[in-house]
C-alpha cells in the first residue's frame, strides 16, 4: 500500500462522515478548528504515511466533524517547503483531503501586504497567483493542467465576498505571490514583486492551489495580512508580530468561515 492509501484507509476508519469541505489553516488561525463541533482529532503523527513534521512541536492535526451539519475536515499545521519537505510531500494534506472525498477547499494564510492600500488586519480573497520559487507539487505527472483561468474559483470567491459584505467584514481581493523562505524578502525584492503586480507574499498556499486543481477541487483562498511586507515600514519584521495580528482577526474571521461553510452546500 502506497502512503497516500495507508493514509485515507487510517482516516476513514477514525471517521463514518465523508467530509464536504477542507479548510487549510495558515500561521496563527490554528485556533478556527474550535468551530468544529464534536470534532475527532486525529495527530498527524498518528497517521501512517503522513509526512512527518520537520521542526519540533509543530506537529500537525487534522480536525474532523460538523459544521452547521457540513462534514469538515481542517488541516492544522500546514507543511511548509522551508522547513524541509519536498514540495510533494508539502501537499500531501491536499491529495489525503481529496482521496477523503473533498470536492471544495478553502486555503488561509498569513501573508506580508505589497499593495500600498492594504493594512495589518486586512482580509485578502487570492484571485491569482505568481510562482516565484520555480518549484511544483506536479513535476513527474504526464499532464499539464491550465492555470489560466483562475485556479481560485471565481463564482465561489463571488460568493464569499458578497457574503462578507453582509457580514459588514471588509475585504480586499489580489494577487498572492509565493516566496520559498524561511528568511523573509528584502526590500529590493519586495520592490520587484510589486512591478510584477503581486499585492500580497507569503511562504505556502501556492503549491497546494496548484496540487487541489489539478485534482480539481474548488479552492478559496483567504490571506490574512498581518504585517507591512520589508520597505513598507520602519518595523522589522518578525513571527510574532503576524501571530499576533492573526489573533486580532480572529472573531470576523471565524464569523466568516461559519457562513461560508453554511452557505458552501448551496
Ligand atoms: N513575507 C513572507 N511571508 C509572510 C510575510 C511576509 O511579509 N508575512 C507573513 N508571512
Amino acid at each position: 500500500m502506497n502512503e497516500l492509501s495507508a493514509a485515507t484507509a487510517f482516516v476513514k476508519e477514525q471517521s463514518p462522515d465523508k467530509p464536504f469541505l477542507g479548510l487549510v489553516l495558515g500561521s496563527g488561525l490554528s485556533s478556527l478548528a474550535e468551530l468544529v463541533s464534536e470534532p475527532i482529532v486525529l495527530k498527524t503523527t498518528s497517521i501512517p504515511g503522513y509526512p512527518a513534521s520537520t521542526v519540533e512541536g509543530h506537529e500537525g492535526q487534522l480536525v474532523m466533524g460538523r459544521i452547521h451539519d457540513v462534514p469538515v475536515i481542517f488541516v492544522q499545521g500546514r507543511l511548509h517547503v522551508y522547513e524541509g519537505h519536498s514540495v510533494q510531500k508539502s501537499t500531501f494534506p491536499i491529495r489525503l483531503l481529496a482521496a477523503l472525498g473533498v470536492g471544495k477547499i478553502v486555503i488561509t494564510n498569513a501573508a506580508g501586504c505589497i499593495n500600498p492600500s492594504f493594512r495589518p488586519g486586512t482580509l485578502m480573497w487570492i484571485t491569482d497567483h505568481i510562482n516565484w520559487t520555480g518549484k511544483n507539487p506536479l513535476i513527474g505527472i504526464k499532464s499539464v493542467p491550465s492555470m489560466g483561468i483562475s485556479p481560485y474559483d471565481t463564482a465561489w470567491t463571488n460568493q464569499a465576498q458578497r457574503i462578507a459584505q453582509a457580514l459588514d467584514i471588509k475585504t480586499e481581493s489580489g494577487t498572492y505571490l509565493w516566496t520559498l523562505g524561511p528568511s523573509y524578502e528584502t526590500k529590493a525584492e519586495i520592490r520587484a514583486f510589486k512591478l510584477l503586480g503581486a499585492d500580497a507574499v507569503g511562504m505556502s498556499t501556492v503549491p497546494e492551489v496548484i496540487q487541489a486543481r489539478a485534482l480539481g477541487l474548488k479552492v478559496l483562498g483567504l490571506s490574512t495580512i498581518t504585517n507591512f511586507a520589508a520597505g513598507l515600514s520602519d518595523d522589522e519584521l518578525n513571527h510574532q508580530e503576524v501571530l499576533e495580528v492573526g489573533k486580532q482577526v480572529k472573531a470576523d474571521l471565524e464569523r466568516l468561515i461559519l457562513a461560508l461553510i453554511k452557505q458552501s452546500v448551496a
